[in-house]
């Protein structure tokens, strides 16, 4: 027989640790790729990366509450758990973990992960309750699984530096990956809340990368920061979109960048960020700089 097995789906984590302790009695590793569903291929990018590390991959899929703000889109977030199964059966998959929202938070749950450092700025000064939400639910599911590593899409950079930095802080023995963010042909990068745009908002939603890749190359072109970051803004709002930020941040802790421009010997260790909300949708990017 050839092809993939069938895919073994775990909704408890009584059932996940029984699947990872019979790995782990064997000697066996496995990588995790924890995703919130609507599978894409930035997100089949980050299993096959996955599967180049470790002998097993487990995706878990979990459209999380806690990270959503009562007026965000949890309602709305695309669950589409069929699609993401048959997407997953072309791949080499240990397990799918897909939890109900009480095997997560059971009556009672009162316990969450507080955060500092890469956590300030940008995204919580929009979203306050977002990386609480995440911190806690990522611990929860390396708790649940142990895995000896896990990726998360550098798409969501602040994402994974805060994960990267919790994980250390709360010695959680999971080596914490990125993996690089997958655009569509145009250079929109891929997201699942992509789905909300219509056809001409998708049609506007390249010239966030387009404008970003302009201010990162008058930032490496030794131009003054703050007035190729306000151009970019203001590029942002020229171009329909309702910019939360543009900001350049240092790659290994998301600092600020203080000084007046770059020299060329700090090029490469930059990010440039960005959110905006194009109609109803809110999309991010990153690149370096
Ligand atoms: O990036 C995501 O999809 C989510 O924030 C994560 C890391 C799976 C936590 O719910």
């Amino acid at each position: 027989m050839t092809g993939t097995p069938p895919l073994t789906i775990a909704r408890t984590i009584t059932d996940l640790r029984t699947i990872t302790k019979n790995w782990r009695q064997k000697g066996e590793t496995f990588a995790m790729v924890p995703t919130m569903g609507a599978l894409h291929a930035g997100h089949l990018s980050l299993v096959e990366q996955a599967q180049t590390l470790a002998d097993h991959v487990i995706v878990s899929i979990f459209v999380n509450p806690t990270q959503f703000a009562p007026n965000e889109d949890f309602d709305a977030y695309p669950r589409t758990e069929q699609e993401d199964c048959a997407k997953l059966a072309n791949y080499r998959i240990g397990a799918v973990f897909c939890p109900s929202a009480r095997e997560m938070y059971p009556d009672g749950f009162c316990t969450h992960v507080t955060l500092d450092g890469p956590a300030k700025g940008l995204e919580s000064d929009f979203r306050p309750h977002f990386f609480q939400g995440v911190a806690t639910v990522v611990t929860k599911l390396l708790l649940a699984a142990h895995p000896d590593l896990a990726i998360f899409g550098e798409k969501d950079f602040q994402q994974l530096r805060v994960i990267q930095r919790f994980a250390k802080d709360l010695n959680i023995p999971t080596q914490i990956l990125g993996g690089p963010t997958m655009r569509e042909a145009d250079g929109l990068a891929m997201s699942s809340r992509n789905a909300y745009l219509s056809v001409d908002e998708r049609a506007q939603a390249v010239k966030l990368i387009t404008i970003m890749r302009q201010t990162a190359n008058r930032l490496q072109k030794g131009d003054l920061c703050k007035a190729a970051l306000e151009d970019g803004m203001q590029a942002l709002k020229e171009a329909g979109f309702t910019p939360d930020y543009l900001s350049l941040h240092e790659s290994h802790d998301l600092a600020t960048f203080k000084g007046a421009s770059l020299t060329q010997e700090q090029i490469g260790q930059f990010r440039l960020l960005a959110a905006v909300w194009l109609g109803k949708t809110r999309l991010i990017d990153n690149i370096e700089v």
